[in-house]
């Protein structure tokens, strides 16, 4: 059976909490290598990653580029712009032609319904870098940015201030993964989905769904927002008013533990959703974050290719 990375349920618990360990050991065994050098084992020899984008991207096209080069693997891209995609080549095509031509799928889109179609007709993994639903890959980063600084899983206090969006949905799956609780501050009307509140509480996660930033970042163990404005999201002006009171701030993160995390998956907007002295401040991990979506992107593709 094909393994797709649709959202991190598709991989489970045990699977999750495998590639980040995998992604430490791998990281750690590669410390001041250059960026480009194989790992000795080359796990994904002569492999090809087949990287779709119907959206802007820096981290996670430069990420599984790096990622499949250090598991000995190649990636190219095709963006909707420059290809039959864009031209209205059909999903169910393009995904039999490149299961013909590439060993795997990647594809940040719009519409989630249309990776679960492109899954349905590959017969290679196919892999979320982002949809308008979730972005279950930058949460790979995120939990292991978070255990690398220390912060064990189960128990853990998150608050979540901003948007109900696509980032923070994955948030809230890996929640109901690992049992951490989050608490979410959003305006009136950009709550998430029900249905990932739900997930997460099945899963024995404590969600709590608030307007009150201060609530929500009060004795948290870690602080992540994201932009306020998704990509492809109408109603600028209007977001950005109603959000001002969820920027991240000093007084914010005074109102959090002592030694509490700041992530953001980026890029970010400094002076909306966070501040200079936050973003740049000692309890910010972004880059970290950042740098982390090559080791997690390594293990996501091992789980997908068996190989973890
Ligand atoms: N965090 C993230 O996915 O960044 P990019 O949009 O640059 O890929
Ligand atoms: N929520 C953001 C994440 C970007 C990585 C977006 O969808 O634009």
């Amino acid at each position: 059976m094909v393994r797709h990375f649709l959202d991190l349920s598709d991989a489970g618990t045990d699977a999750v909490a495998a590639m980040i360990g995998d992604a430490i050991d791998r990281k750690a065994a590669r410390t001041s290598w250059p960026k480009g050098r194989p790992d000795a084992d080359k796990p994904l020899d002569g492999h090809v990653l087949a990287m779709i984008f119907e959206k802007s991207s820096t981290r996670t096209r430069v990420s599984f580029d790096i990622a499949m080069r250090q598991l000995g693997g190649s990636a190219f891209i095709l963006d909707s712009a420059s290809s039959q995609l864009g031209r209205g080549e059909t999903v169910a095509d393009t995904a039999r032609v490149l299961s013909r031509m590439a060993d795997a799928i990647m594809i940040r889109t719009d519409d989630h319904a249309k990776i679960e179609e492109l899954a349905r007709y590959a017969s290679v993994p196919v892999i979320n870098g982002l949809t308008d639903a979730s972005h279950p890959c930058q949460i790979v980063a995120d939990l292991l940015t978070m255990i690398e600084h220390r912060k064990a899983l189960p128990g853990l206090e998150i608050a979540w201030l901003g948007d109900g969006n696509n980032v923070l949905n994955s948030v809230l799956e890996a929640a109901g993964l690992f049992q951490f609780n989050v608490r979410v501050a959003t305006p009136p009307g950009y709550e998430p989905a029900r249905q990932w509140v739900e997930h997460a509480r099945k899963g024995g996660a404590q969600i709590e769904l608030t307007n009150s930033a201060e609530q929500a970042a009060q004795g948290a163990d870690v602080i992540i927002t994201d932009t306020w404005v998704s990509m492809g999201q109408d109603g600028e002006q209007e977001r950005k008013r109603v959000m001002q009171p969820y920027r991240v701030d000093d007084a914010l993160m005074a109102q959090a533990k002592p030694d509490a995390l700041f992530l953001h998956c980026l890029p970010a907007h400094v002076g909306d959703e966070v501040t200079e002295s936050v973003f740049e401040g000692p309890q910010s991990v972004v880059f970290d974050e950042a740098e982390n979506r090559i080791h997690a992107q390594k293990s996501v593709l091992l789980w997908c290719f068996d190989k973890l």
